[in-house]
């Protein structure tokens, strides 16, 4: 039998705070291992994640040279960064002169041989395997030996870029987040053969660009993308059992979230990963992105937008999802339902992460989902909600879950922490 725990604000937020130094530990490193310089940074691609990221070592004084395919990407997405740069002088978070100094240490390349000489390597081109190998062969025919060799993928096996290269030792994953010069967490992917030395640096570095770094391990979507594919999943079943995507939203909104699933698919595009004429897995994303709804860009997605954003629920889209799913009104999940249906899978996933040994410690996934994806800080992270609502309650929803649907599964873990007792948050990697 497994007891819910009651915890005082107090007592939740002094978990956090213990979570987040924990996360700066590893224990089978010796914290002795001696660093690698790092000096200068190259990035290849000036896009969304590669202006962002070099923001962050721009605003510490680290040299930055930026790769692009052409000149007219690099001049975008330099613009954008000095852009970025001007407002927060603007708003007076730094003296105007700043803009100068920091875009100064900004250089814009179109040729990779000008990364040589660089300590340090971060690749941010498009999500897309055989893009990212042909790039990592190139790195190790040009950089200098010893310089680290980083990939930002979201999701991709960073096994698979590392064997291409001669060096795998000096591979790692250095995931940040959007937007990447705001965003405090940095998981950083430790794969199979990456050196002591590769971690303990990108460790420090984290530090040094003021984020709060976690280290991870190599599976799809690492720990945080892995647990919001388990949440988006769930939400888009819950459209065929009549709840609608505000529905959804207004569910997680509640539960603390600032987004839900929806609110936030029409912030990132429904786009992403579509084209004209494609059938994905998801035929409600398809039919919107047919109809040009293709989040808040196009002033439709989801939602209806006004002309300030405001977004309010969409006729055309509940059309659509009746007209897919074939579900009529009523008899939809209540909002604790949905929040339970939503919320319990990433616990679930989670202890799974733990069992593969993908995260060093329970409180890691907190941290993860409390610095890069706004969990609710009264809620304490995923496990510490386990630990608040019990073991019990958690496996009643997956039982139900994973009958449907074996991603959903209980976790082992799940079942041993129902059928013995035991906190989420004290469960150990295997
Ligand atoms: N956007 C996000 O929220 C986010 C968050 C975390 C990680 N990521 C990951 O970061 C990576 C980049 O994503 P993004 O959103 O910045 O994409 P993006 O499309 O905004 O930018 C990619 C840039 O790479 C450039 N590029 C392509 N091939 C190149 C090459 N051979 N050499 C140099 N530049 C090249 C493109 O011109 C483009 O400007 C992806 O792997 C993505 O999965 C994205």
């Amino acid at each position: 039998m497994s007891q819910a725990i009651s915890m005082t604000p107090q007592e939740v937020s002094d978990y956090i705070a213990d979570a987040g130094r924990q996360a700066w530990l590893v224990p089978d490193v010796p914290e002795t291992t001696p660093r690698r310089e790092i000096k200068s940074v190259g990035i290849i691609g000036a896009g969304t994640m590669g202006g962002g990221i070099a923001m962050n070592f721009a605003t510490v004084g680290i040299p930055v040279t930026i790769l692009e395919t052409r000149p007219e990407a690099l001049e975008r997405g330099l613009g954008v960064v000095r852009k970025n740069y001007q407002r927060s002088a603007d708003k007076g978070r730094f003296p105007q002169d700043e803009v100068a100094a920091r875009m100064g240490r900004l250089t814009g390349t179109l040729s990779m041989e000008d990364l040589a000489e660089c300590d340090l390597v971060i690749e941010a081109v498009f999500e897309d395997m055989d893009l990212k190998k042909k790039i990592f062969t190139d790195l190790d025919r040009i950089m200098k030996p010893g310089a680290i060799l980083a990939t930002n993928t979201s999701a991709l096996d960073i096994d698979e870029i590392a064997a291409v290269t001669s060096r795998p030792e000096d591979v790692i994953g250095l995931h940040f987040f959007s937007p990447a010069n705001v965003m405090k967490l940095l998981e950083i992917v430790r794969a199979d053969k990456t050196a002591d030395d590769v971690i303990m640096t990108s460790m420090d570095l984290a530090k040094e660009i003021n984020k709060i770094a976690v280290l991870v391990g190599v599976c799809p979507g690492f720990v945080g993308n892995r647990i919001l594919f388990a949440r988006q999943a769930q939400a888009q079943k819950l459209v065929y059992q009549g709840a609608m995507p505000w529905d959804v939203d207004a569910a997680l909104n509640t539960f603390g979230f600032r987004m839900g699933p929806y609110q936030m698919s029409d912030m990132a595009g429904l786009d992403i990963g579509w084209k004209k004429g494609a059938k994905t897995t998801n035929p409600i994303r398809d039919a919107l992105c047919e109809l040009d709804r293709r989040g808040q860009k196009t002033s439709a997605g989801y939602y209806d937008y006004d002309e300030n954003r405001r977004p309010s629920p969409s006729e055309v889209t509940a059309g659509i999802i009746r007209d897919i799913t074939g579900v009529e009104p009523g008899g939809a999940p209540s909002q604790d339902e949905i929040i339970d249906m939503c919320i319990h899978p990433m616990i679930n996933e989670a202890l799974k992460i733990l069992e593969e040994g993908k995260a060093q410690r329970a409180s890691d996934v907190d941290i993860v989902w409390l610095n890069g994806y706004g969990w609710p800080a009264d809620k304490g992270g995923p496990m510490l909600y386990g630990d608040m609502v019990g073991a019990d309650k958690v496996l009643a929803t997956m039982e139900k879950l994973g009958a449907e649907d074996d991603r959903f599964a209980p976790a082992e873990t799940l079942r041993k922490l129902a059928r013995e007792g035991g906190r989420f948050t004290e469960v150990q990697p295997g």
